[in-house]
C-alpha cells in the first residue's frame, strides 16, 4: 500500500526521524487554522499518491494564513497524473541549504535490499541516476545484518553528505531503516532530506509503500491509511469482493484461474495485441481454484464495467472444478448481468470435462460468447475483437 506524504512523515516521526509540523486539511478555510497555530510561513502541498507534485503547481508557499487559504484553494480539486487533489497538507515551511536524497528499498535483481542517497537531492532522482549516476550511490543492504551505525555511515560517506552534518544523516539513515524494518515497507524515500542554512537537518518529503503481504500484522497501520475513496474504483470494489484483481492499462480484459495461467495469458495478449492495433490486456484477474457462478459474476461485473474494456478473454483450466462448472457459472455469470454484459467474450476451457463444457456454451447460444479451443488462437481472437473497437 503506498503511503501519502503525511502518513509517510507521521511514521518518519514515531520512529525519531526529524520532520516539521504540519496538519491536513481538506477545505482552503481550514488551512487558515493550522497556518494561524503553526505561526510562521507555511507551504501549502497537495496529497496525492504520484510523484512529481511540486511541478504540477501541488506545493506552494504561503506567508500567511490568507495566502494559505489562497493557496489551498488553487491546489484543492487539481488534477495531478489523473489523481485528484482531495487533502492539502499544510507544513511549516523550511530554508534550505541544500536538498539531500536518500530511499532504501527491494532490490528483486539482487535478491536483496538497498540503500540509495545522494548529496543532491530535489530534482528528480531518476533524472539524477541517469545524467550523473556517480552522485547516486547505491549500497546494498543485508537483510539479515540489516543497517547499524557502521552501515549507515559507509551510506552517508558514499552519497558524499558534507563532514558536518555527516552524524546528523547517519542517525536519519538508521532511524529510516527502523522505519522499514519495523513498518514492513518495501519502499521508504526521503526527497528533499533538507539541510537549512543554520545545519539542521529535516525531512521535507516522504514516499513509502507499505508491504500488504505483512498487513495482518499492521492491521493498525493499515486501517487508519486505507483509502476512504480507493485509489482506483475498480480495484477498491474487487478487493471488497475478494478478488485477486490489478487494474492494468489496456482493453482486453482477462479472467483466468491460477496465478501463473493468468499472468501467461496477459503475455499472449500482450503479443496477439500487436498485430491488432497495439491492443494490451485490461487487467489482471485469477478467479482461483473454487470458481463458482458468483465468482465467475463478480469477476465479469468488474470486468465488464471498466471502461477500458473492448473484450473479454476467459481462459481456464479445467481441474478440480471442471469445466463444464466453469460454463455453467458464464451462462449463469451472463444472465445475472444481463443487459450489461454486452462486451464480446472470447473463452477457451481445457481439461476436466471439456466436452461438457463447450456443449453447455454451445446449447446457451449466447450471441456475445465466442468459443476458441488454443490458448494462442483465442487471445488473438480477443486482441482482434478488441482492436476493432477501438
Ligand atoms: N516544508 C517545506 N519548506 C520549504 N520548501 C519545501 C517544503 N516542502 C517542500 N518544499 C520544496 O518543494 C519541493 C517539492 O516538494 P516535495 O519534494 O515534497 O514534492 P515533489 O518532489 O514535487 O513531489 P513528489 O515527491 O511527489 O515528486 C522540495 O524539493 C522543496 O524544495
Ligand atoms: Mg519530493
Amino acid at each position: 500500500m503506498d503511503l501519502m506524504e503525511y502518513q509517510a512523515k507521521e511514521l518518519f516521526a514515531k520512529h525519531g526521524v526529524p520532520v516539521l509540523p504540519g496538519e491536513t486539511v481538506d477545505t482552503p478555510e481550514a488551512a487558515r487554522g493550522v497556518a494561524e497555530r503553526i505561526g510562521k510561513p507555511v507551504v501549502v502541498k497537495a496529497q496525492v499518491k504520484t510523484g512529481g507534485r511540486g511541478k504540477a503547481g501541488g506545493v506552494k508557499l504561503a506567508d500567511t494564513p490568507e495566502e494559505a487559504v489562497a493557496r489551498a484553494t488553487d491546489i484543492l480539486g487539481l488534477d495531478i497524473k489523473g489523481h485528484l487533489v482531495r487533502k492539502v497538507l499544510v507544513t511549516e515551511a523550511s530554508d534550505i541549504d541544500t536538498e539531500y536524497y536518500v530511499s532504501f528499498l527491494l532490490d528483486r535483481a539482487n535478491r536483496s535490499y538497498l540503500a540509495m542517497a545522494s548529496a543532491e537531492g530535489g530534482m528528480e532522482i531518476e533524472q539524477l541516476a541517469v545524467e550523473r549516476p556517480e552522485a547516486l550511490a547505491k549500497v546494498p543492504v543485508d537483510a539479515v545484518k540489516g543497517v547499524d551505525e557502521t552501515k549507515a555511515r559507509e551510506i552517508v560517506a558514499a552519497a558524499k553528505i558534507p563532514a558536518d552534518v555527516a552524524d546528523q544523516v547517519t542517525a536519519i539513515v538508521q532511524s529510516l531503516w527502523q522505519v522499514f524494518v519495523e513498518e514492513e515497507a518495501t519502499l521508504v524515500e526521503v526527497n528533499p532530506l533538507c539541510r537549512t542554512p543554520d545545519g539542521r537537518i529535516v525531512a521535507l518529503d516522504g514516499k513509502v509503500t507499505l508491504d500488504g503481504n505483512a498487513e495482518f500484522r499492521h492491521k493498525d497501520v493499515f486501517s487508519a491509511y486505507a483509502d476512504v475513496v480507493a485509489d482506483d474504483d475498480l480495484e477498491g470494489r474487487a478487493k471488497a469482493k475478494d478478488l485477486n484483481y490489478v487494474k492494468l492499462d489496456g482493453q482486453v480484459g482477462i479472467i483466468g484461474n491460477g496465478a501463473g495461467l493468468v499472468m501467461s495469458t496477459l503475455d499472449v495478449v500482450a503479443y496477439a495485441g500487436e498485430k491488432h492495433g497495439g491492443v494490451k490486456p485490461a487487467n489482471f484477474l485469477d478467479i482461483g481454484g473454487g470458481a463458482s457462478a458468483q465468482v465467475m459474476a463478480d469477476g465479469l461485473e468488474i470486468i465488464l464495467s471498466d471502461p477500458d474494456v473492448k473484450s473479454v478473454f476467459v481462459n481456464v483450466f479445467g481441474g478440480i472444478t471442471s469445466c463444464d462448472a466453469v460454463a455453467d457459472g458464464i451462462v449463469q455469470a451472463l444472465g445475472m448481468l444481463g443487459d450489461a454484459a454486452h462486451k464480446p467474450l472470447v473463452v477457451r476451457l481445457d481439461g476436466n470435462n471439456v466436452d461438457e463444457g463447450h456443449r453447455i456454451l454451445s446449447e446457451a447460444n449466447l450471441p456475445q460468447v465466442t468459443v476458441v479451443d488454443t490458448m494462442d488462437g483465442a487471445a488473438d481472437k480477443a486482441a482482434e475483437l478488441a482492436g476493432a473497437a477501438l
